[in-house]
């Protein structure tokens, strides 16, 4: 549905896109992550067709969006990561002028406003004022109005940013609803874990480029290729040290007063049997567990340099 290639975007001498490649198949959420500054908003908008590439190819649908800007905003819903003024709108007023603007014809518009008032749970706020609504409404209502030319593709630019537990919640469950309805949705974030649990792929970019891309299950496999187990013991401390040495999947040892971490990589059955393997030569373990080496640790590594702890 969406093909990225070699994406540059250039501002003077400043690279804030280099060379990206990115693919979305139809249907699927992809999860694009990265750190401020990282290039998430200019890509989106290139896509989008707000923004000129300096060059690469953008696809939609197989349409080049460089050469049919206009025909591909028909295709797409860009949903921006900062909500303009509302000039003392109603919400429904808000919604049709952004249907009108689509030259969707005024009988079709109330119901495909009041269709997506349901899908973002705002029916009740139909005649409030945009201004009063809450933060999470209004980003629901942001989504609602890049929905309303029925787009293929959604771009949607951190749609879960600054809402709460709750509402963080609420806007995961109208993204799956979105999938079911077969939309094909690019969402970005600063937060891997959150995107990890919708997402079909995730891509995490950062300084314009794209660091590790793949399923959502290549990803977490790189998380745990590099997993830290801590061990507690009662007592034969250095035993225990002199087993795990034995494993050559077992580095970077280090001792504390009664614990031992290490680093290691394999699979939940290598570690069971470390364990098995420490019990059975008489090595009182008290706890025998996996430090969180969870996807923010992936994230912080990849895109800063770091070390997964
Ligand atoms: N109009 C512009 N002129 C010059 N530099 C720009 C312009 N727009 C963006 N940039 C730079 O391009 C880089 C990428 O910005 P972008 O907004 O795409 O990042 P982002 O990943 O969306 O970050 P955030 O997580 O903060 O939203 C940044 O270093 C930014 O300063
Ligand atoms: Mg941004």
């Amino acid at each position: 549905m969406l093909k990225i290639k070699d994406l540059v975007k250039t501002y003077g001498k400043f690279v804030a896109v280099n060379n990206l490649n990115l693919e979305i198949p139809q249907g699927e959420i992809y999860g694009f992550v990265g750190p401020n500054g990282a290039g998430k908003t200019t890509t989106m908008k290139i896509i989008s067709g707000l923004l000129t590439a300096t060059s690469g190819e953008v696809m939609v649908d197989n349409v080049d969006v460089t050469r049919n800007s206009r025909k591909i905003k028909e295709s797409i819903g860009y949903m921006p990561d900062f909500f303009g003024v509302y000039d003392d709108l109603k919400v429904t007023e808000y919604l049709d002028f952004y249907a009108s603007i689509y030259k969707i014809k005024e009988k079709e518009r109330k119901k495909i406003t009041d269709d997506l008032l349901e899908l973002v749970d705002l029916s009740n706020k139909r005649e409030s004022y945009v201004d009063s609504l809450s933060r999470g409404m209004k980003q629901r209502l942001c989504l609602a109005r890049s929905l309303i030319h029925n787009p293929k593709l959604l771009i949607l630019d951190e749609p879960a940013s600054g809402l709460d537990p709750r509402a963080r919640v609420e806007m995961k469950e109208i993204l799956r609803n979105l999938k079911d309805m077969g939309k094909t949705i690019l969402i970005s974030s600063h937060i891997l874990s959150e995107l990890a649990e919708l997402c079909t792929h995730i891509g995490i970019i950062d300084n314009g480029k794209m660091v590790i891309s793949g399923s959502v299950s290549e990803i977490m496999q790189q998380v745990y290729s590099s997993r830290v187990i801590k061990l507690k013991v009662n007592d034969k401390l250095e035993q225990a040290e002199m087993v795990l040495k034995e494993f050559p999947n077992i580095d970077k040892i280090t001792l504390g007063e009664n614990t031992i971490q290490a680093g290691f990589e394999g699979s939940d059955q290598d570690m069971s049997r470390i364990l098995a393997t420490l019990v059975t030569r008489g090595i009182p373990v008290v706890t025998f567990s996996q430090l969180d080496g969870n996807l923010e640790d992936v994230f912080m590594k990849v895109t800063r340099g770091g070390e997964v702890q």
